[in-house]
């Protein structure tokens, strides 16, 4: 049976995806983008995000990665969903639930970096960067939270509680 904590509540969470999505319109002053989201964990985020920004968004498509069965720990990835895009000569967002070790992005901004679009950069909304195994740092984040598994806005534990508004630690009855 699961408990849950609140850890960060949806009004902080509006709040702050305005205030970073300010700061990306700044940075890009005007030019379009296309957006990157990462299934599953980033749709809430993505719809959120878009709505908020300045800046041109020029399309929003959605990834989804896979690791080699078994293999997670060497970070080879494949596509199970690639953008239907091209990225050549395109400011690219990649747009990320939670980074967590940092594999999983690391190795998205290589794949995609590979097809010349102008630019890479990534916004996620959650980051945890004591778990991280590599040096992956986001260019937009809009919470830095300790090693806790959390769950809602989006991150789910097992296919479940991706529609809570807020964040909240899962606490399991053995803790
Ligand atoms: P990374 O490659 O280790 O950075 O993995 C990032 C992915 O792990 C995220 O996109 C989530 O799917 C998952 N993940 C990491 N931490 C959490 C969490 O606390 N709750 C839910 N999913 C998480």
């Amino acid at each position: 049976m699961e408990n849950f904590d609140l850890m960060i509540s949806s009004e902080e969470i509006t709040g702050k995806v305005k205030e970073v999505a300010a700061q990306i319109s700044a940075d890009y002053k005007n030019e379009p983008i296309v957006v990157v989201g990462v299934l599953t964990g980033a749709f809430i985020f993505v719809a959120d995000l878009v709505r908020e920004l300045s800046v041109p968004v020029e399309c929003v498509d959605f990834v989804q990665i896979s690791s080699y069965k078994g293999d997670k720990s060497t970070g080879n990835f494949i596509f199970k969903k690639d953008i239907s895009i091209d990225i050549c000569g395109k400011n690219v967002l990649i747009v990320e639930d939670i980074v967590d070790t940092g594999r999983t992005l690391k190795k998205l901004r290589e794949l995609l970096m590979l097809r010349n679009p102008k630019s890479v950069k990534i916004c996620t909304a959650f980051d945890k960067p004591s778990r991280r195994v590599n040096d992956l740092v986001p260019d937009y984040n809009c919470f830095t939270i300790p090693d806790e598994f959390v769950v809602g806005y989006g991150l789910d534990y097992d296919g479940a509680y991706r529609a809570f508004k807020d964040v909240r630690i899962v606490r399991t009855d053995d803790e």
